[in-house]
Protein backbone atom coordinates (compact mmCIF):
# COMPACT_ATOMS: atom_id res chain seq x y z
CA UNK A 1 0.00 0.00 0.00
CA UNK A 2 1.47 3.48 -0.48
CA UNK A 3 2.40 5.46 2.26
CA UNK A 4 0.95 8.15 0.44
CA UNK A 5 -2.55 9.31 1.47
CA UNK A 6 -5.31 8.90 -1.29
CA UNK A 7 -5.94 12.90 -2.71
CA UNK A 8 -9.74 12.86 -1.28
CA UNK A 9 -7.53 12.63 2.54
CA UNK A 10 -5.16 15.28 1.48
CA UNK A 11 -7.97 17.43 0.38
CA UNK A 12 -9.68 17.27 3.61
CA UNK A 13 -6.21 17.77 5.70
CA UNK A 14 -7.76 21.30 7.04
CA UNK A 15 -4.06 22.58 6.17
CA UNK A 16 -0.43 21.57 4.20
CA UNK A 17 2.71 22.26 6.62
CA UNK A 18 3.64 25.81 4.33
CA UNK A 19 3.47 29.08 4.52
CA UNK A 20 0.80 30.72 2.90
CA UNK A 21 2.98 33.99 2.58
CA UNK A 22 3.48 33.70 -1.15
CA UNK A 23 7.23 33.71 -2.35
CA UNK A 24 7.98 34.24 1.22
CA UNK A 25 11.11 31.44 1.56
CA UNK A 26 12.40 33.40 -1.68
CA UNK A 27 13.14 36.99 0.21
CA UNK A 28 16.21 35.75 2.85
CA UNK A 29 15.58 38.70 5.47
CA UNK A 30 19.31 39.95 4.91
CA UNK A 31 18.45 40.99 1.15
CA UNK A 32 15.04 41.31 0.85
CA UNK A 33 14.64 45.22 0.19
CA UNK A 34 11.63 46.69 1.65
CA UNK A 35 8.93 47.82 -1.16
CA UNK A 36 7.22 50.53 -0.48
CA UNK A 37 3.46 50.43 -1.57
CA UNK A 38 1.52 53.06 -2.09
CA UNK A 39 -2.68 53.45 -3.11
CA UNK A 40 -2.85 54.88 -6.02
CA UNK A 41 -6.07 56.75 -7.10
CA UNK A 42 -7.97 54.75 -10.08
CA UNK A 43 -9.33 56.80 -13.00
CA UNK A 44 -10.68 53.72 -14.61
CA UNK A 45 -13.67 54.60 -15.96
CA UNK A 46 -13.90 52.30 -19.02
CA UNK A 47 -14.68 48.44 -19.62
CA UNK A 48 -10.89 47.96 -18.79
CA UNK A 49 -10.68 44.37 -17.48
CA UNK A 50 -11.02 43.33 -13.75
CA UNK A 51 -7.67 41.73 -13.69
CA UNK A 52 -6.35 44.77 -15.08
CA UNK A 53 -8.07 46.70 -12.30
CA UNK A 54 -6.75 44.48 -9.42
CA UNK A 55 -3.11 44.16 -10.17
CA UNK A 56 -3.33 47.96 -10.50
CA UNK A 57 -4.82 48.37 -7.39
CA UNK A 58 -1.18 48.37 -5.32
CA UNK A 59 2.07 48.98 -7.25
CA UNK A 60 5.27 48.70 -5.80
CA UNK A 61 7.39 52.05 -6.81
CA UNK A 62 10.93 53.11 -7.35
CA UNK A 63 12.79 54.32 -4.78
CA UNK A 64 11.51 57.58 -3.82
CA UNK A 65 12.31 60.75 -5.38
CA UNK A 66 12.62 63.79 -2.71
CA UNK A 67 9.78 66.08 -4.19
CA UNK A 68 7.77 66.06 -0.96
CA UNK A 69 4.34 64.55 -2.86
CA UNK A 70 2.90 61.58 -1.27
CA UNK A 71 0.44 60.35 -3.57
CA UNK A 72 0.19 60.48 -7.87
CA UNK A 73 -2.66 60.14 -9.72
CA UNK A 74 -2.29 57.68 -12.74
CA UNK A 75 -4.79 56.64 -15.45
CA UNK A 76 -5.28 53.05 -15.70
CA UNK A 77 -6.97 53.41 -19.31
CA UNK A 78 -4.39 52.69 -22.06
CA UNK A 79 -4.74 56.17 -24.37
CA UNK A 80 -8.45 56.70 -26.15
CA UNK A 81 -8.87 54.35 -28.66
CA UNK A 82 -6.29 51.58 -28.11
CA UNK A 83 -5.87 48.80 -26.42
CA UNK A 84 -4.71 46.35 -23.53
CA UNK A 85 -4.74 42.56 -24.11
CA UNK A 86 -5.41 40.72 -20.70
CA UNK A 87 -4.71 37.14 -21.29
CA UNK A 88 -8.33 36.04 -22.26
CA UNK A 89 -8.19 39.08 -24.76
CA UNK A 90 -4.93 37.46 -26.31
CA UNK A 91 -6.03 34.22 -25.98
CA UNK A 92 -8.65 35.41 -28.49
CA UNK A 93 -6.11 37.34 -30.49
CA UNK A 94 -4.12 34.51 -30.89
CA UNK A 95 -6.56 32.12 -32.11
CA UNK A 96 -7.96 34.88 -34.68
CA UNK A 97 -4.30 35.33 -35.99
CA UNK A 98 -3.54 31.63 -36.41
CA UNK A 99 -6.75 31.25 -38.32
CA UNK A 100 -5.16 34.01 -40.27
CA UNK A 101 -1.98 32.11 -40.87
CA UNK A 102 -3.49 28.98 -41.41
CA UNK A 103 -5.68 30.43 -44.14
CA UNK A 104 -2.71 31.75 -45.66
CA UNK A 105 -0.79 28.78 -45.37
CA UNK A 106 -3.32 27.05 -47.30
CA UNK A 107 -3.22 29.69 -50.56
CA UNK A 108 0.97 29.08 -50.14
CA UNK A 109 1.30 32.60 -48.88
CA UNK A 110 4.75 33.31 -47.51
CA UNK A 111 4.59 35.78 -44.39
CA UNK A 112 6.70 39.14 -44.44
CA UNK A 113 6.74 42.05 -41.68
CA UNK A 114 7.66 45.73 -42.16
CA UNK A 115 8.17 48.42 -39.34
CA UNK A 116 5.37 50.32 -37.80
CA UNK A 117 7.09 53.02 -37.55
CA UNK A 118 7.52 54.44 -41.37
CA UNK A 119 8.79 57.44 -42.96
CA UNK A 120 5.90 60.17 -43.76
CA UNK A 121 6.61 60.40 -47.24
CA UNK A 122 5.27 56.88 -47.67
CA UNK A 123 1.48 58.16 -47.24
CA UNK A 124 1.75 61.44 -48.36
CA UNK A 125 -1.09 61.76 -51.15
CA UNK A 126 -3.21 64.19 -52.55
CA UNK A 127 -6.13 62.74 -53.55
CA UNK A 128 -8.23 64.24 -50.35
CA UNK A 129 -8.07 60.43 -49.07
CA UNK A 130 -9.56 60.28 -45.24
CA UNK A 131 -6.74 57.96 -44.01
CA UNK A 132 -3.92 60.41 -44.79
CA UNK A 133 -5.74 63.50 -42.81
CA UNK A 134 -5.60 60.65 -39.90
CA UNK A 135 -1.98 59.87 -39.57
CA UNK A 136 -0.12 59.70 -36.32
CA UNK A 137 2.72 61.30 -37.59
CA UNK A 138 5.37 63.39 -35.89
CA UNK A 139 9.21 64.42 -35.96
CA UNK A 140 11.50 62.44 -35.01
CA UNK A 141 14.53 63.01 -32.24
CA UNK A 142 17.08 63.11 -35.64
CA UNK A 143 14.21 65.66 -37.47
CA UNK A 144 12.40 63.05 -39.90
CA UNK A 145 9.17 63.02 -40.65
CA UNK A 146 7.51 59.98 -39.34
CA UNK A 147 4.13 58.27 -39.22
CA UNK A 148 2.78 54.76 -37.25
CA UNK A 149 1.70 53.35 -40.45
CA UNK A 150 -1.97 53.60 -40.76
CA UNK A 151 -1.80 50.79 -43.14
CA UNK A 152 0.34 48.26 -44.85
CA UNK A 153 0.35 48.25 -48.67
CA UNK A 154 2.52 51.25 -49.36
CA UNK A 155 5.37 49.28 -46.86
CA UNK A 156 4.76 46.49 -48.81
CA UNK A 157 5.39 48.31 -52.27
CA UNK A 158 8.36 49.86 -50.81
CA UNK A 159 9.78 46.19 -50.16
CA UNK A 160 8.66 44.80 -53.49
CA UNK A 161 10.88 47.56 -55.12
CA UNK A 162 13.50 47.22 -52.84
CA UNK A 163 14.16 43.98 -53.64
CA UNK A 164 14.19 44.70 -57.13
CA UNK A 165 14.59 42.03 -59.82
CA UNK A 166 16.39 39.64 -56.75
CA UNK A 167 12.88 38.01 -56.27
CA UNK A 168 10.82 36.25 -58.99
CA UNK A 169 7.25 37.26 -59.63
CA UNK A 170 4.52 36.52 -58.84
CA UNK A 171 4.94 37.19 -55.11
CA UNK A 172 2.65 36.45 -52.50
CA UNK A 173 2.80 37.79 -49.23
CA UNK A 174 0.79 37.75 -46.03
CA UNK A 175 1.24 39.91 -43.25
CA UNK A 176 -0.43 40.38 -39.71
CA UNK A 177 0.74 43.93 -38.13
CA UNK A 178 -0.92 47.15 -36.19
CA UNK A 179 -1.94 50.31 -37.78
CA UNK A 180 -2.73 53.27 -36.29
CA UNK A 181 -5.33 55.82 -37.41
CA UNK A 182 -6.50 58.93 -35.72
CA UNK A 183 -10.04 57.88 -36.59
CA UNK A 184 -13.53 58.80 -35.43
CA UNK A 185 -15.13 55.95 -32.72
CA UNK A 186 -17.29 53.74 -33.82
CA UNK A 187 -18.42 50.24 -32.99
CA UNK A 188 -15.06 47.88 -34.22
CA UNK A 189 -13.43 51.10 -35.19
CA UNK A 190 -10.71 52.21 -33.18
CA UNK A 191 -7.29 53.98 -33.29
CA UNK A 192 -5.57 50.98 -33.07
CA UNK A 193 -6.04 47.86 -35.15
CA UNK A 194 -4.26 44.78 -36.10
CA UNK A 195 -4.70 43.72 -40.20
CA UNK A 196 -4.65 40.92 -42.00
CA UNK A 197 -2.65 41.52 -45.28
CA UNK A 198 -2.54 39.26 -48.46
CA UNK A 199 -1.29 40.35 -51.44
CA UNK A 200 -0.57 38.86 -54.66
CA UNK A 201 2.13 41.02 -56.85
CA UNK A 202 2.95 40.60 -60.60
CA UNK A 203 -0.52 38.74 -61.48
CA UNK A 204 -2.62 41.17 -63.62
CA UNK A 205 -5.05 38.33 -64.57
CA UNK A 206 -8.57 38.46 -62.66
CA UNK A 207 -7.56 34.99 -61.45
CA UNK A 208 -5.88 36.70 -58.79
CA UNK A 209 -8.59 38.48 -56.88
CA UNK A 210 -10.38 35.24 -57.28
CA UNK A 211 -7.96 33.84 -55.16
CA UNK A 212 -8.16 36.18 -52.60
CA UNK A 213 -11.51 36.28 -52.06
CA UNK A 214 -11.41 32.34 -52.23
CA UNK A 215 -9.14 33.18 -49.32
CA UNK A 216 -11.63 35.39 -47.05
CA UNK A 217 -14.48 32.68 -47.46
CA UNK A 218 -11.95 30.01 -46.09
CA UNK A 219 -11.75 32.38 -43.42
CA UNK A 220 -15.11 33.20 -42.52
CA UNK A 221 -16.05 29.63 -42.74
CA UNK A 222 -13.31 28.39 -40.51
CA UNK A 223 -14.84 31.25 -38.06
CA UNK A 224 -18.36 29.40 -38.27
CA UNK A 225 -19.26 32.66 -40.27
CA UNK A 226 -21.92 31.20 -43.65
CA UNK A 227 -22.67 33.76 -46.18
CA UNK A 228 -26.41 34.30 -44.62
CA UNK A 229 -24.80 36.33 -42.30
CA UNK A 230 -21.49 37.84 -44.48
CA UNK A 231 -21.64 38.78 -48.06
CA UNK A 232 -18.90 40.55 -49.89
CA UNK A 233 -19.35 42.90 -52.70
CA UNK A 234 -17.46 43.54 -55.52
CA UNK A 235 -17.10 46.01 -58.26
CA UNK A 236 -14.70 47.79 -60.47
CA UNK A 237 -12.62 51.02 -60.51
CA UNK A 238 -12.77 50.41 -64.29
CA UNK A 239 -16.90 51.37 -63.75
CA UNK A 240 -15.52 55.07 -62.65
CA UNK A 241 -13.07 54.91 -65.19
CA UNK A 242 -15.34 54.31 -68.41
CA UNK A 243 -18.08 56.83 -66.87
CA UNK A 244 -15.49 59.38 -66.72
CA UNK A 245 -14.21 58.62 -70.01
CA UNK A 246 -17.60 59.13 -71.61
CA UNK A 247 -18.03 62.77 -69.83
CA UNK A 248 -14.59 63.32 -71.33
CA UNK A 249 -13.83 63.94 -67.86
CA UNK A 250 -9.71 64.59 -67.80
CA UNK A 251 -7.83 62.04 -66.01
CA UNK A 252 -6.07 63.24 -63.85
CA UNK A 253 -9.22 63.90 -61.79
CA UNK A 254 -9.99 60.06 -61.69
CA UNK A 255 -8.49 59.69 -57.73
CA UNK A 256 -10.16 62.51 -56.28
CA UNK A 257 -13.30 61.65 -57.80
CA UNK A 258 -13.12 58.25 -56.57
CA UNK A 259 -12.44 59.24 -52.72
CA UNK A 260 -15.25 61.42 -53.05
CA UNK A 261 -17.50 59.23 -54.71
CA UNK A 262 -16.69 56.78 -51.81
CA UNK A 263 -18.57 59.42 -49.07
CA UNK A 264 -21.78 58.19 -50.81
CA UNK A 265 -23.67 56.51 -47.81
CA UNK A 266 -21.18 58.54 -45.39
CA UNK A 267 -22.53 62.01 -46.64
CA UNK A 268 -25.60 62.89 -48.68
CA UNK A 269 -26.26 62.63 -51.87
CA UNK A 270 -26.09 66.23 -52.68
CA UNK A 271 -23.18 66.64 -50.41
CA UNK A 272 -21.13 64.58 -52.47
CA UNK A 273 -22.30 66.03 -55.74
CA UNK A 274 -21.53 69.13 -54.73
CA UNK A 275 -17.64 68.25 -54.04
CA UNK A 276 -17.51 66.74 -57.22
CA UNK A 277 -18.48 69.81 -58.72
CA UNK A 278 -16.51 71.58 -56.51
CA UNK A 279 -13.54 69.63 -57.74
CA UNK A 280 -14.47 70.52 -61.59
CA UNK A 281 -17.05 67.68 -62.59
CA UNK A 282 -19.75 69.23 -64.37
CA UNK A 283 -23.22 68.46 -63.42
CA UNK A 284 -24.24 66.04 -66.09
CA UNK A 285 -21.41 64.11 -65.84
CA UNK A 286 -22.11 64.07 -61.41
CA UNK A 287 -25.57 62.62 -62.40
CA UNK A 288 -24.21 60.47 -64.83
CA UNK A 289 -21.71 59.07 -62.50
CA UNK A 290 -24.06 58.68 -59.17
CA UNK A 291 -26.45 56.49 -61.84
CA UNK A 292 -24.33 54.32 -62.19
CA UNK A 293 -22.83 53.76 -58.94
CA UNK A 294 -26.79 52.85 -58.00
CA UNK A 295 -26.43 49.29 -60.36
CA UNK A 296 -26.72 46.34 -58.67
CA UNK A 297 -26.70 44.21 -61.57
CA UNK A 298 -24.07 43.08 -64.30
CA UNK A 299 -26.39 42.68 -67.16
CA UNK A 300 -27.66 46.21 -66.66
CA UNK A 301 -23.83 47.69 -66.11
CA UNK A 302 -23.26 45.65 -69.66
CA UNK A 303 -25.98 47.50 -71.36
CA UNK A 304 -24.57 50.84 -69.86
CA UNK A 305 -21.21 50.56 -70.71
CA UNK A 306 -21.35 47.80 -73.44
CA UNK A 307 -20.32 44.58 -74.10
CA UNK A 308 -16.24 45.25 -74.68
CA UNK A 309 -16.10 47.21 -71.59
CA UNK A 310 -12.83 45.78 -69.19
CA UNK A 311 -15.03 46.39 -66.29
CA UNK A 312 -17.51 43.89 -67.55
CA UNK A 313 -15.47 41.53 -68.52
CA UNK A 314 -13.33 41.41 -65.65
CA UNK A 315 -16.15 41.12 -63.27
CA UNK A 316 -17.52 38.45 -65.22
CA UNK A 317 -14.37 36.61 -65.60
CA UNK A 318 -14.06 37.00 -61.32
CA UNK A 319 -18.13 35.92 -61.25
CA UNK A 320 -17.55 32.65 -63.23
CA UNK A 321 -14.21 31.80 -61.26
CA UNK A 322 -16.09 32.34 -58.11
CA UNK A 323 -18.89 29.45 -59.14
CA UNK A 324 -15.67 26.97 -59.81
CA UNK A 325 -14.22 27.91 -56.48
CA UNK A 326 -17.88 27.10 -55.22
CA UNK A 327 -18.40 30.57 -53.22
CA UNK A 328 -20.98 31.97 -55.64
CA UNK A 329 -23.44 32.59 -52.76
CA UNK A 330 -20.70 34.94 -51.09
CA UNK A 331 -20.23 37.52 -53.52
CA UNK A 332 -22.74 40.09 -55.36
CA UNK A 333 -21.62 42.82 -57.67
CA UNK A 334 -22.35 46.51 -56.61
CA UNK A 335 -21.28 49.28 -58.30
CA UNK A 336 -21.20 51.82 -55.17
CA UNK A 337 -18.22 50.11 -53.75
CA UNK A 338 -15.52 51.93 -54.76
CA UNK A 339 -13.02 52.03 -51.89
CA UNK A 340 -11.50 55.37 -49.52
CA UNK A 341 -8.22 54.28 -51.01
CA UNK A 342 -7.00 56.32 -53.99
CA UNK A 343 -4.58 53.66 -55.29
CA UNK A 344 -6.96 51.08 -56.56
CA UNK A 345 -6.85 50.80 -60.13
CA UNK A 346 -9.29 47.31 -60.97
CA UNK A 347 -11.31 45.35 -58.90
CA UNK A 348 -12.71 46.05 -55.73
CA UNK A 349 -14.22 44.60 -52.68
CA UNK A 350 -15.23 44.48 -49.29
CA UNK A 351 -17.22 42.13 -46.97
CA UNK A 352 -19.51 43.12 -45.07
CA UNK A 353 -22.22 42.45 -42.01
CA UNK A 354 -25.59 41.60 -43.85
CA UNK A 355 -27.48 42.95 -40.47
CA UNK A 356 -26.04 46.65 -41.64
CA UNK A 357 -24.58 46.66 -37.92
CA UNK A 358 -20.99 46.91 -38.67
CA UNK A 359 -18.56 48.57 -41.01
CA UNK A 360 -16.71 46.48 -43.53
CA UNK A 361 -15.19 43.86 -41.84
CA UNK A 362 -12.71 43.35 -44.41
CA UNK A 363 -11.87 45.27 -48.27
CA UNK A 364 -8.89 45.37 -50.72
CA UNK A 365 -8.56 45.68 -54.36
CA UNK A 366 -6.14 45.70 -57.73
CA UNK A 367 -3.85 48.84 -57.43
CA UNK A 368 -1.23 48.38 -60.78
CA UNK A 369 -0.30 51.29 -60.25
CA UNK A 370 1.47 52.10 -56.66
CA UNK A 371 4.28 51.20 -57.22
CA UNK A 372 4.96 53.60 -59.93
CA UNK A 373 3.94 56.29 -57.92
CA UNK A 374 7.17 55.74 -56.31
CA UNK A 375 9.32 55.78 -58.93
CA UNK A 376 9.30 52.20 -59.61
CA UNK A 377 8.01 50.37 -62.76
CA UNK A 378 4.07 49.64 -62.76
CA UNK A 379 3.48 46.03 -61.56
CA UNK A 380 0.57 44.70 -60.98
CA UNK A 381 -1.05 43.64 -57.59
CA UNK A 382 -3.37 43.31 -55.85
CA UNK A 383 -4.84 42.26 -51.96
CA UNK A 384 -6.53 43.12 -48.96
CA UNK A 385 -6.16 44.27 -45.80
CA UNK A 386 -8.71 42.09 -42.53
CA UNK A 387 -9.16 44.30 -39.68
CA UNK A 388 -9.35 42.30 -36.25
CA UNK A 389 -11.74 44.65 -34.27
CA UNK A 390 -14.22 44.44 -36.77
CA UNK A 391 -14.23 40.77 -36.60
CA UNK A 392 -14.81 39.97 -32.98
CA UNK A 393 -17.71 42.28 -32.78
CA UNK A 394 -19.11 40.75 -35.56
CA UNK A 395 -18.28 36.83 -33.69
CA UNK A 396 -19.63 38.32 -30.55
CA UNK A 397 -22.88 39.65 -32.40
CA UNK A 398 -23.22 36.23 -33.51
CA UNK A 399 -22.38 33.86 -30.62
CA UNK A 400 -19.31 32.64 -32.42
CA UNK A 401 -16.44 33.71 -30.08
CA UNK A 402 -14.97 30.30 -28.84
CA UNK A 403 -14.54 29.70 -25.06
CA UNK A 404 -10.69 29.38 -25.30
CA UNK A 405 -8.69 28.15 -22.14
CA UNK A 406 -5.39 28.51 -20.74
CA UNK A 407 -3.24 25.51 -22.69
CA UNK A 408 -1.07 24.11 -19.35
CA UNK A 409 -0.97 20.46 -19.45
CA UNK A 410 0.70 19.54 -15.70
CA UNK A 411 0.17 20.96 -12.48
CA UNK A 412 3.09 19.84 -10.73
CA UNK A 413 2.59 20.34 -6.72
CA UNK A 414 5.51 19.67 -3.76
CA UNK A 415 3.74 18.21 -0.66
CA UNK A 416 6.00 20.03 1.54
CA UNK A 417 8.20 22.79 1.73
CA UNK A 418 11.01 20.26 1.50
CA UNK A 419 10.40 18.94 -1.64
CA UNK A 420 11.21 22.13 -3.56
CA UNK A 421 14.09 20.70 -5.24
CA UNK A 422 12.66 17.35 -6.59
CA UNK A 423 9.30 19.38 -7.60
CA UNK A 424 11.96 21.76 -9.54
CA UNK A 425 13.69 18.64 -11.25
CA UNK A 426 10.11 16.77 -12.28
CA UNK A 427 8.95 19.57 -13.48
CA UNK A 428 12.56 20.70 -15.87
CA UNK A 429 12.12 17.23 -17.35
CA UNK A 430 8.40 17.31 -18.19
CA UNK A 431 9.60 20.62 -19.69
CA UNK A 432 12.28 19.52 -22.04
CA UNK A 433 10.02 16.25 -22.87
CA UNK A 434 7.89 19.31 -24.64
CA UNK A 435 4.80 19.47 -21.75
CA UNK A 436 3.52 22.81 -20.81
CA UNK A 437 4.10 22.75 -16.63
CA UNK A 438 3.10 24.99 -13.91
CA UNK A 439 4.65 24.83 -10.69
CA UNK A 440 2.04 25.29 -7.31
CA UNK A 441 4.14 26.42 -3.86
CA UNK A 442 2.39 27.55 -1.04
CA UNK A 443 -0.79 26.70 -1.41
CA UNK A 444 -3.53 23.97 -0.26
CA UNK A 445 -4.38 20.81 -2.01
CA UNK A 446 -7.43 22.02 -2.59
CA UNK A 447 -7.11 25.44 -4.22
CA UNK A 448 -4.65 23.71 -6.51
CA UNK A 449 -7.32 21.38 -7.93
CA UNK A 450 -9.79 24.44 -8.69
CA UNK A 451 -6.39 25.66 -9.85
CA UNK A 452 -6.07 22.72 -12.14
CA UNK A 453 -9.87 22.63 -13.74
CA UNK A 454 -9.92 26.62 -14.03
CA UNK A 455 -6.65 26.34 -16.14
CA UNK A 456 -8.17 23.08 -17.87
CA UNK A 457 -4.75 21.03 -16.57
CA UNK A 458 -4.85 17.53 -17.83
CA UNK A 459 -2.54 16.25 -14.66
CA UNK A 460 -1.54 16.57 -11.37
CA UNK A 461 1.39 15.43 -10.36
CA UNK A 462 2.29 15.39 -6.58
CA UNK A 463 5.61 15.32 -5.05
CA UNK A 464 5.46 13.20 -1.86
CA UNK A 465 8.12 12.41 0.95
CA UNK A 466 7.61 8.97 0.72
CA UNK A 467 7.05 8.28 -2.95
CA UNK A 468 10.25 10.46 -3.59
CA UNK A 469 12.01 8.46 -1.78
CA UNK A 470 11.46 5.39 -3.83
CA UNK A 471 12.04 7.48 -6.97
CA UNK A 472 8.31 8.04 -7.33
CA UNK A 473 5.61 10.89 -8.02
CA UNK A 474 1.78 10.22 -7.79
CA UNK A 475 0.02 11.53 -10.36
CA UNK A 476 -4.13 12.36 -10.87
CA UNK A 477 -5.77 12.30 -14.54
CA UNK A 478 -8.01 15.30 -13.83
CA UNK A 479 -10.00 14.27 -17.31
CA UNK A 480 -10.35 10.37 -16.29
CA UNK A 481 -10.17 10.87 -12.37
CA UNK A 482 -7.29 8.05 -12.28
CA UNK A 483 -4.75 7.95 -9.91
CA UNK A 484 -1.69 6.13 -9.87
CA UNK A 485 2.23 6.35 -8.77
CA UNK A 486 4.49 6.10 -11.25
CA UNK A 487 8.61 6.14 -11.74
CA UNK A 488 9.90 9.74 -12.17
CA UNK A 489 12.37 8.63 -15.08
CA UNK A 490 8.74 6.93 -16.62
CA UNK A 491 6.89 10.12 -16.47
CA UNK A 492 6.33 11.88 -19.98
P1 LIG B 1 -8.94 49.57 -45.51
O1 LIG B 1 -10.28 49.33 -46.09
O2 LIG B 1 -8.60 50.96 -45.14
O3 LIG B 1 -7.89 48.98 -46.54
O4 LIG B 1 -8.76 48.67 -44.23
C1 LIG B 1 -8.91 47.28 -44.32
C2 LIG B 1 -9.62 46.74 -43.10
O5 LIG B 1 -8.90 47.12 -41.92
C3 LIG B 1 -11.02 47.29 -42.84
O6 LIG B 1 -11.97 46.62 -43.62
C4 LIG B 1 -11.18 46.98 -41.37
O7 LIG B 1 -11.38 45.59 -41.15
C5 LIG B 1 -9.79 47.29 -40.86
N1 LIG B 1 -9.71 48.67 -40.35
C6 LIG B 1 -9.36 49.77 -41.02
N2 LIG B 1 -9.37 50.85 -40.22
C7 LIG B 1 -9.76 50.42 -39.01
C8 LIG B 1 -9.97 51.05 -37.74
N3 LIG B 1 -9.80 52.35 -37.55
N4 LIG B 1 -10.35 50.27 -36.69
C9 LIG B 1 -10.52 48.94 -36.84
N5 LIG B 1 -10.34 48.29 -38.02
C10 LIG B 1 -9.97 49.02 -39.09
C11 LIG B 1 -6.55 49.05 -46.37
O8 LIG B 1 -6.00 49.36 -45.36
C12 LIG B 1 -5.80 48.53 -47.56
N6 LIG B 1 -4.39 48.87 -47.38
C13 LIG B 1 -6.02 47.06 -47.72
C14 LIG B 1 -5.27 46.47 -48.87
C15 LIG B 1 -4.24 45.59 -48.81
N7 LIG B 1 -5.50 46.73 -50.15
C16 LIG B 1 -4.65 46.04 -50.88
N8 LIG B 1 -3.87 45.34 -50.05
Amino acid sequence: MSAFPPLRHLLLRPRLPLSLQPFAPLLRPSTAVPIRRRRLRLLSSSSSSTATQDSADEVAEPPPLATGKETSVVDVNPPRGTRDFPPEDMRLRNWLFQNFREVSRLLSFEEVDFPVLESEALFIRKAGEEITQQLYNFEDKGGRRVVLRPEITPSLARLVIKQGKSVSLPLKWFTIGQCWRYERMTRGRRREHYQWNMDIIGVSKVRAEAELIHAIVLLFERLGVTSLDVGIRVSSRKVLQAVLQMYSIPEHLFMEVCVIVDKLGKLSREEVEKELMQAGVLLEAVKGIVEVLSLKSLSKLEEVLGSDSEAVADLKRLFSLAEHYGYSEWITFDASVVRGLAYYTGIVFEAFDRAGKLRAICGGGRYDRLLSTFGSDDIPACGFGFGDAVIVEFLKEKGLVPDIARQVEDIVFPLDVELEGPASKVVSSLRRKGRSVDLIEDKRLKWVFKHAERINASRLVLVGNSEWQRGMVRVKNLSTREEYEIKIDELC
